[in-house]
């Protein structure tokens, strides 16, 4: 059982129990010691009245002296002469017949006739009680006398009782003043540790997360003890706070680096507690910070909808953790998006848990694999012609005597296939041209100068076309290289007359704010589907695969364009309706913002 008792009450009890082992002891001496007391008075009173009756002359003045004494003696006295007659018994007051009593068969009154002083303790049938009995002989004129002291034990305990009673109350009186000044003493003593203890306080208690510095009374001097202890714990709560402090600094700082990675890092300990987990590893995990830490691994992965993820993390933490080794491993994770994930897990030194990053890899991947279905479409693009041209090739060579309007008629389909085929790799080696544009082309270039070019390369391609410019100043200065731009005009106005039925009418307009230049081609063409829209920038993405085929294209034009428009800045957006037509902007930095790049 907890011992409740507090310091001070301890001192107090064990105080009050040494008192009563004490007193249990001294007990039995103190009565025994009384007794010893009281007998020696006994005997030290019976001295002195033998000495007083020695004085006597006769036997007549030996029995006056007695009776006078009578009046301050406390015990019993007895007068015997040498024959064993009683002259005076002070329990009788008169002794009437001398023969009254035979005190020759009392052995003490035999005894002390022998000249010697003797002690007895014996009966009284008479007062039904135990005596001690002092007997002394003494000499008067030839006459040998014994004088009998008596007391009798009821007599001698009620000194003894009366005694331990005193014993009693003296002692009592001295445990409370003992208890007293102990408890004064010991509450000066304890005074200084009081305060000690409440500064502590909160900090014990939670309430205060350092510890209050300890202010101690006035009272107390500097050499104090006390004084040196509350000035030890203050400058040691001082080094503590400022531990803390740096501590909770230093954490503070690795989170934030752990935060702004762009990877995600948990940390477990050895029973799978999550003890950290940074901002980006909560939002592939889907999961909140304060959610997830302190609770169990396998809690939290049942319980959110990127389990998959979680328990594959779960696994390589607990492998690694086994196998004392860095593990690693991917998967795709689809989560409205398909994402690809590298996993790696190290252990912690001391088996004291372990960590895993999670590297979101998917733009990686993404390029990897843009890579490879660029060149799956750009040889599918050139084998079609290729295809084509063979085909025509071999039957003007199996066939020479065909027809000539046949054999134009082939050559034709030769050439156009040969053009396509030309105009594929032209647009192909600009996009890889566009990869690695040297800043040195960009110049000051005029955009209405250039739309007007523009203008007249289209219109010779589709002479019935309507092309209508419009434009807010009569020159419009852009930082550009102008062929580059001029390309994407040229793309974005073909793809107007291509994509309308002619004559294709075609409207563009040229403005500038006080940020940016805008130029707009708008079209009254077949439009765009509003599923393809986000689509229609990627390289080879067509609308139509045939239709876009007949009319030579690829579905390079507006990748090209758009890449021409990132590279000087811009952007270019898109906005289309089914059978009304078409409208690219074009937004690019006026000239005075641009930085030569
Ligand atoms: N003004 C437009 N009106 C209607 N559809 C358009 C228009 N511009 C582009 N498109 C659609 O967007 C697709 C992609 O255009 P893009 O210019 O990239 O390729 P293309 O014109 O088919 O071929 P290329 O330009 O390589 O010769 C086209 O196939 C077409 O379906
Ligand atoms: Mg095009």
């Amino acid at each position: 059982m907890k011992n409740k008792l507090g310091f001070r009450q301890k001192i107090i009890l064990s105080h009050i129990f040494l008192f009563v082992v004490f007193i249990a002891f001294a007990f039995p001496f103190i009565t025994k010691s009384v007794q010893r007391i009281v007998f020696n008075s006994l005997h030290v009173s019976t001295s002195y009245l033998v000495n007083l009756l020695e004085k006597a002359r006769n036997e007549q003045q030996i029995l006056t002296l007695l009776k006078d004494a009578d009046d301050y003696i406390f015990f019993h006295v007895s007068l015997f002469n040498d024959k064993g007659e009683v002259l005076y018994d002070s329990s009788l007051k008169q002794v009437t017949k001398r023969e009254s009593i035979n005190p020759l068969t009392h052995s003490e009154v035999v005894d002390a006739l022998g000249h010697k002083i003797v002690y007895f303790i014996g009966y009284n049938k008479q007062e039904a009680e135990k005596l001690a009995y002092i007997t002394l002989p003494f000499h008067i004129s030839n006459q040998t006398y014994i004088l009998r002291t008596a007391i009798p034990f009821s007599q001698m305990h009620e000194f003894t009782y009366e005694f331990e009673m005193w014993f009693l109350a003296f002692c009592f009186l001295a445990m409370l003043f003992f208890a007293a000044i102990t408890w004064l003493i010991f509450h000066r003593i304890n005074y200084p540790i009081q305060q000690i203890i409440r500064a502590i306080k909160p900090y014990q208690l939670g309430v205060e997360t350092v510890i209050n510095p300890i202010v101690l009374s006035d009272s107390i001097d500097e050499k104090d003890q006390f004084y040196q202890l509350a000035q030890t714990l203050n400058s040691l709560s001082e080094h503590l706070r400022l531990h803390i402090k740096q501590i909770i600094d230093e954490r503070n700082e690795k989170e934030a680096i752990l935060d702004s990675l762009g990877e995600g890092v948990i940390a477990v300990d050895a029973e799978m507690h999550i003890r950290y987990i940074n901002f980006m590893a909560s939002k592939m995990l889907r999961l909140s910070k304060k959610d997830v830490l302190g609770n169990v691994f396998t809690f939290v992965s049942e319980e959110t909808s990127s389990a998959n993820l979680l328990n594959k993390c779960r696994q390589l933490l607990e492998s690694c953790q086994r196998k004392r080794a860095l593990l690693t491993d991917s998967m795709i994770v689809i989560n409205g998006k398909k994402k690809y994930i590298d996993l790696i897990a190290a252990p912690k030194n001391h088996r004291s848990g372990a960590i895993v990053v999670l590297q979101d890899k998917t733009s990686h991947y993404k390029v990897l694999e843009m890579g490879k279905d660029f060149v799956a479409n750009a040889s599918h693009e050139l084998r079609t012609p290729i295809t084509i041209i063979t085909g025509f090739a071999e039957t003007l060579q199996d066939l020479p005597d065909l027809p000539r309007d046949v054999v134009m008629e082939i050559t034709e389909k030769i050439v156009r296939n040969c053009q396509r085929m030309d105009s594929l790799v032209k647009n192909l080696l600009t996009l890889a041209d566009l990869e690695n544009l040297p800043p040195s082309r960009f110049t000051e270039c005029d955009v209405v100068a250039i739309v007007e070019t523009c203008r007249q390369v289209v219109l010779s391609l589709y002479e019935k076309a309507k092309i209508h410019v419009e434009k807010s100043e009569e020159s419009i200065l852009v930082a550009a290289d102008p062929d580059i731009l001029e390309l994407a005009i040229i793309n974005l106005l073909d793809n107007a007359a291509k994509y309308s039925s002619p004559p294709a009418e075609i409207l563009v307009q040229i403005a500038q704010s006080s940020e940016e230049v805008s130029i707009t081609i708008q079209d009254k063409g077949i439009g765009i589907p509003a599923a393809d829209l986000e689509h229609i920038f990627e390289r080879f993405y067509t609308v139509d695969k045939a239709h876009s085929r007949r009319l030579g294209g690829a579905g390079l034009g507006l990748s090209i364009v758009k890449t021409i428009i990132e590279n000087h800045h811009g952007v270019i957006s898109v906005k289309s309706e089914m059978g009304v037509g078409t409208t690219f902007t074009i937004l690019l930095p006026k000239l005075k913002r641009i930085v030569p790049i």
